[in-house]
């Protein structure tokens, strides 16, 4: 028990309810109302991730923080002030960003993270970890998401905070998000004591992808099934909501998730070109080691008679040749 901890977790509940009525009450969060709506984010959504503004001023939350007595400097260290770069004193950490709560499985914030209004660097700007905030042991929206995993033993894992949200409001309830970190083991653990699967729905985008592929091994690595949710165009989730709606969200992209072995399929593909004869081979020798290593021949079979069917070639042929690598991997 900690006196320095319970007054940050104090600090933290009053400025997330503070940024929150600023972006809904007054004049300094119009603009930023104007990008969530054009953004679509709800009311609804807005109210339940507790969403808020921070105006772009120097001293918004100094002055909140100070008539409340807190300690400066203990307020500095966990996040929600800045040091001035000249001469003594404290700034707002977060000016002229929308602020994301970030909630620790209890529900209690312990962080933000702040998007700027529109373009601009960083797109988000997060909270220092803190003896409140580590990084690698939190996942976004733990807190409201975790009753709907423990029932369907299956968590959604997204990149950001907007996907958990609109995956939310198309009745994706056990969504969440790494904090802009890739998924640690530690993130892999926590999900196996809660989960049997995980959907990875993570940025159609090359970056997106690739996290994909590093996230599906962590989460195969502790026992998990995994699956991956493909979406069209590059687009991220939340995108995806915005453009086609939330009941094609949850038919086209989470219920209709792929095996990692499909996926992994799909990722290489997009390096060949298939009309091409050496493409055709180049693709066949980097996706016949992925389905050599299935234990079922079943599965072997499935996956051989779809590249079979797509390059025009014949089942025997591929069958033969992944019977020899497998032969040579043992
Ligand atoms: P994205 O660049 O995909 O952002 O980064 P986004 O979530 O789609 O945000 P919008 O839709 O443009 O508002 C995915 C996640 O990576 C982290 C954040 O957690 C973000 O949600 N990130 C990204 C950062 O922490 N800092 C950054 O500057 C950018
Ligand atoms: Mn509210
Ligand atoms: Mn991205
Ligand atoms: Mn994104
Ligand atoms: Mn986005």
């Amino acid at each position: 028990h900690n006196p320095e901890i319970d007054r940050l977790l104090q600090a933290y509940e009053w400025s997330a309810k503070f940024y929150h009525y600023l972006l809904k009450n007054t004049e300094h969060g119009k603009a930023a109302m104007d990008y969530l709506r054009s953004r679509k984010f709800s009311d609804k959504m807005i109210d339940q991730f507790q969403i808020g503004f921070a105006p772009d001023r120097w001293d918004t939350l100094l002055q909140f923080l100070e008539r409340r007595q807190f300690d400066l400097a203990e307020m500095e260290r966990g996040g929600l002030l800045s040091a001035r770069s000249e001469g003594k004193g404290y700034i707002d950490r977060f000016r002229g960003r929308i602020i994301f709560p970030i909630a620790n499985r209890a529900g209690k914030v312990v962080a933000f993270a702040g998007r700027i209004l529109g373009e601009g660097q960083p797109k988000y700007l997060n909270s220092p970890e803190s003896k409140l905030f580590n990084k690698s042991r939190i996942l976004y929206n733990l807190h409201q998401s975790k009753a709907s995993i423990r029932k369907t033993r299956q968590l959604v894992l997204f990149e950001g905070y907007g996907d958990v949200i609109s995956a939310w409001e198309s009745g994706v309830h056990n969504g969440v998000a790494t904090m802009g970190t890739s998924l640690t083991e530690n993130h892999a653990s926590m999900i196996k004591a809660l989960a049997d699967e995980v959907v990875i729905a993570y940025d159609g985008d090359r970056a997106g992808q690739a996290a994909a592929l590093k996230a599906l091994s962590m989460l195969e690595a502790v026992d998990l099934r995994v699956k991956v949710a493909v979406i069209p165009g590059g687009m991220d989730p939340d995108e995806f909501v915005s453009q086609y709606g939330g009941e094609r969200f949850r038919e086209q992209i989470i219920e209709s998730a792929v095996s990692t072995v499909k996926f992994k399929l799909i990722y290489l593909k997009k390096n060949h070109i298939l009309l091409e004869e050496d493409g055709k081979i180049a693709y066949v020798k980097e996706a016949l080691p992925i389905i050599a290593s299935l234990h079922s021949s079943t599965e072997r079979e499935v996956y051989l008679k779809e590249i079979a069917a797509e390059l025009e070639l014949s089942y025997e042929s591929l069958k033969q040749d992944c019977n020899l690598l497998r032969a040579s991997m043992q």
